[in-house]
């Protein structure tokens, strides 16, 4: 069983990433900027936007972090997004999800210029994706895409199973591993009412599970010599820790590691690559090389 270490592969990434910035820097080039917007004291927002803005600083990249009350009403956030896409210094910007309930999401998605979404979450970046199209790839499946390039895990001709059916994971990693171009593997996705969960994930060469439910991937789930994505990252009490939480993946880790050929942790697996993939489409933001 091989580890795939998300924490070191983005952490040269994000090196090479800075090294193209101080190229274009030196050229006279602009700096890329990126945008995030927070609304509300959510923990893990707090902790993901966190690691954004200080991706950015690694990247070399200028970051800008607008916060609103959860009491922000949609048509204020609307004339935030309004002002962002209008923002000649701002490249791409993000806002955070979840948004309270209060706040219509896919309404503020759709309000968002498609030539900045760095997240890939407007229709117009997700359909470009589906048909093969450049745009905005999202950054949880680009990640798990950039692991399985970087670790020469065949993909071509592989079944690959996945867990879930987010807009944000399941829908784009199927749409990814099914095209010639990315993953060209044959796709299966199961969700809360697939009949036979295990037998299908018994099926699986690849593995990849995103769907928030702890430690739900159990070792007799999975075929020998499997590999295993966890995109999970639920926080569960856990009284030993200085925090009262620890981070649990969707996979049961000690149970499914020693069946695997590769397997990611939580954490240190798909998370910091998300992280890292929002750099990248800033970065080709910044250059105008998805859209001109
Ligand atoms: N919430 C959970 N994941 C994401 C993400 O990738 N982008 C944004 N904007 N919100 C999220």
């Amino acid at each position: 069983m091989q580890l795939i270490d998300g924490k070191a592969t983005a952490a040269a990434i994000k090196a090479e990433i800075a090294e193209q910035v101080n190229q274009i820097v030196a050229k006279g080039g602009k700096r890329p900027h990126l945008a995030a917007i927070l609304v509300g004291h959510d923990g893990g927002s707090e902790t993901y936007v966190a690691n954004k803005v200080k991706a950015c600083e690694v990247c070399g990249f200028k970051s800008s972090l607008i916060r609103f009350e959860s009491d922000v009403t949609e048509a204020e956030l609307l004339a935030k997004v309004d002002e962002l896409n209008h923002d000649a210094d701002v490249d791409g910007f993000i806002v955070q999800l979840p948004l309270p309930p209060h706040i219509d999401e896919q309404t503020v998605i759709e309000a968002i210029d498609y030539h900045k979404d760095v997240d890939g979450f407007h229709p117009i970046n997700v359909g470009r994706m589906a048909i093969g199209l450049p745009c905005f790839v999202s950054a949880t499946p680009k990640g798990i895409l950039e692991l399985l390039r970087r670790y020469h895990i065949e993909t071509s001709g592989k079944h690959c199973v996945i867990l879930g059916r987010s807009n944000i994971v399941g829908k784009p990693m199927a749409q990814l591993m099914m095209q010639k171009a990315y993953g060209d593997s044959t796709v299966t996705v199961c969700h809360s009412h697939t009949p036979d969960i295990k037998a299908e994930c018994q099926r699986a060469d690849i593995l990849i599970a995103a769907i928030g439910q702890p430690a739900f991937v159990t070792g007799d789930m999975v075929k020998e010599g499997a590999v295993v994505i966890d995109v999970g990252t639920t926080r569960v009490p856990d009284a030993s820790r200085k925090r009262g939480y620890r981070l649990q993946g969707d996979v049961d880790f000690d149970g499914v590691a020693p069946k695997c050929s590769y397997i990611t942790p939580v954490p240190g697996g798909v998370g910091p690559m998300t992280v890292c993939m929002l750099m990248a489409n800033t970065l080709l933001a910044g250059q105008h090389a998805v859209y001109a």
